[in-house]
């Protein structure tokens, strides 16, 4: 047992027949996804939203009944990770490079539960580095903006040493902030900015985080 595993379980118990649920991404989510699996292995009926091709292949090879975000009207609760989480339950997320599908499965969900273990827990967000999305065209111009403003950005790259390619066929640029003093101000001003599709911070966007510790317990911030 370990946090992300028990918190990834102890999720399971938020799932009730016949919900539609949209499913996270991540080495958190594996283990929800992989409880989940038993349920529907025994009989279990529901409907699952993916926020990666990560996730809905790992879905399918454990038959878990999936559609996609356009042919569903309601998400009951979606269940994922998060990179850091403080104590207004605010976070970073898309470590793993999905930020803008779990932000628009998120959105689209009635409730939103996250699963972390207990190293996610922050005083102040920023440590993390915060991903930004941004489209290939022109985005040089994107990270000398940030650079200008004191925001270490760098681009992300995959094993191969080339850009990584997001599921939407993007890029990410990874902010270097170290903290985040005011991340409504910082998530506005990457709202507006041209060539940025989406960004990893989190406010106000999750009701429950379930944090999971290496002995195995959970705790439930809410
Ligand atoms: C995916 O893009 C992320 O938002 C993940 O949810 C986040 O990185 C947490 O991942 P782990 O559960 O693997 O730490």
């Amino acid at each position: 047992m370990n946090g992300k595993q028990a918190a990834g379980q102890k999720a399971i118990d938020e799932i009730k027949e016949g919900m539609t649920i949209g499913l996270g991404t991540g080495s958190t989510v594996y283990y929800f996804l992989e409880a989940l699996a038993e349920k529907v292995a025994d009989g279990f009926e529901l409907t699952g939203v993916a926020t990666s091709q990560k996730t809905i292949d790992l879905a399918k090879e454990w038959r878990i009944p999936m559609l996609p975000l356009n042919e569903v009207t309601k998400i009951d609760v979606t269940i994922d990770g998060a990179d850091e989480v403080d104590s207004q339950l605010s976070g970073i997320k898309g470590g793993g490079g999905a930020l803008l599908y779990e932000k628009l499965v998120a959105k689209a969900s009635d409730r939103r539960i996250w699963i972390v273990d207990s190293s996610k827990k922050v005083e102040q967000l920023g440590t993390f580095p915060l991903p930004v999305e941004v489209v290939p065209f022109g985005w040089k111009h994107v990270e000398a903006y940030f650079t200008g403003k004191g925001y270490h950005p760098k681009l992300r790259c995959s094993a191969d040493g080339q850009p990584y390619v997001t599921d939407a066929h993007h890029n990410i640029l990874d902010l270097h902030l170290q903290s985040i003093t005011n991340a409504e101000e910082l998530a506005n001003e990457l709202d507006h900015l041209t060539g940025v599709v989406e960004h990893g911070l989190f406010i106000g966007m999750t009701e429950k985080v379930i944090i999971g510790y290496p002995d195995g317990h959970t705790e439930t911030l809410e």
